[in-house]
């Protein structure tokens, strides 16, 4: 499964992606907003990369992508449609390489990844979770028209293993093209 949505790629991972991710995880915002262990060693983006991308492939119950330039082939964010049931729910999850922010790669990237979900994929229901504060994610998501549904209590551990508040949003396939 690829995606070539202008300047970005969107494609599996590969073993040989381990070096950038172990790299791009260095930045502490992404273990600060995400489930992704601190610190992140070696050893996590070779697991993430061989083994875990590949079983939830299998799974299918998780679409994990890598958005790469398209000319260069350079890592810039990693984006999945993760938890994907039957009855056509899946939740969002993004990080982007920090040299790689603010240039509207993560939203480029999960809006192409969002019209194969509910497309290809037959998706219903888009499910969007950010811990409390986390600005940046929130408004990727409004621009992927999400809309916000409230805040959870505690329903959202990062990884420093601590409970936190989140914004929960959703996206239907119903809704109107953003
Ligand atoms: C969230 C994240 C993926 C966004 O990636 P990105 O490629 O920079 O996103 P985009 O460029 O598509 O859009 C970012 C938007 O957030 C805005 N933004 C960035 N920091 C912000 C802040 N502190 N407060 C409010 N808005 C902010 C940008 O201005 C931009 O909006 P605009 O286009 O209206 O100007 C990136 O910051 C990241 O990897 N953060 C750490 C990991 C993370 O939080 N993942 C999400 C977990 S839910």
């Amino acid at each position: 499964m690829e995606i070539t949505a202008g300047a970005l790629h969107l494609r599996p991972w590969k073993p040989s992606d381990a070096d950038e991710v172990f790299r791009a995880c260095q930045d502490p915002e992404i273990p600060r907003w995400t489930r992704i262990p601190a610190p992140y060693t070696r050893e996590h983006a070779e697991d993430f990369v061989c083994r875990q991308s590949m079983e939830a492939w299998a799974s299918a119950t998780s679409a994990p992508l890598a958005v790469v330039d398209a000319t260069t082939e350079a890592l810039l964010a990693s984006v999945a449609l993760q938890d994907m049931t039957d009855e056509g729910d899946a939740e969002i999850a993004y990080w982007c390489a920090a040299d790689a922010r603010g240039q509207d790669v993560t939203t480029r990237a999960a809006a192409a990844l969002l019209r194969w979900g509910f497309g290809a994929l037959g998706l219903e229901r888009v499910e969007w979770r950010a811990a409390v504060g986390n600005h940046a994610s929130r408004r990727v998501a409004e621009k992927l028209g999400f809309t916000l549904d409230g805040t959870l209590r505690s329903a959202i551990v990062l990884g420093d293993g601590v409970r936190h508040d989140c914004w929960i949003g959703s996206r239907l396939a119903t809704d109107p093209p953003v």
